[in-house]
């Protein structure tokens, strides 16, 4: 097996319905994740991109959540429209996309 140039990790995350966290599967995360297999699988990019789900990554209220090694880049909000704009731009050509960056302040 080749090691994966870049592996993201789709928040795969449930929670039953009134939880207060909310989760990144209410958010559509179970919809983006089969998005992001269809997008590799189109590509054909096995042998360079991983794609895997993943618990809980941290700002559920802000999912569903996005993160790609090996820069450790947290994605927010991802809807399946920027999935082909992540691939091309990120995946491929190793340059964040911006506006869908974590807030810093997540970080504090
Ligand atoms: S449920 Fe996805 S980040 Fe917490």
């Amino acid at each position: 097996m080749p090691k994966p140039r870049k592996h993201v990790f789709v928040c795969s995350q449930s929670r039953p319905p009134g939880h207060p966290k909310g989760s990144c599967v209410q958010n559509g995360g179970s919809e983006l994740l089969q998005a992001f297999w269809q997008e590799l699988q189109k590509r054909n990019l096995f042998d360079q991109i991983a794609v895997s789900y993943t618990g809980c990554i941290g700002p559920c209220d802000i999912g569903p959540n996005v993160l790609v090694y090996p820069e450790g880049t947290l994605y927010v909000r991802v809807e399946k429209s920027d999935i082909a704009e992540i691939f091309d731009q990120h995946l491929l050509g190793d340059t964040p996309v911006e506006r869908l960056l974590a807030p810093t302040e997540i970080w504090n």
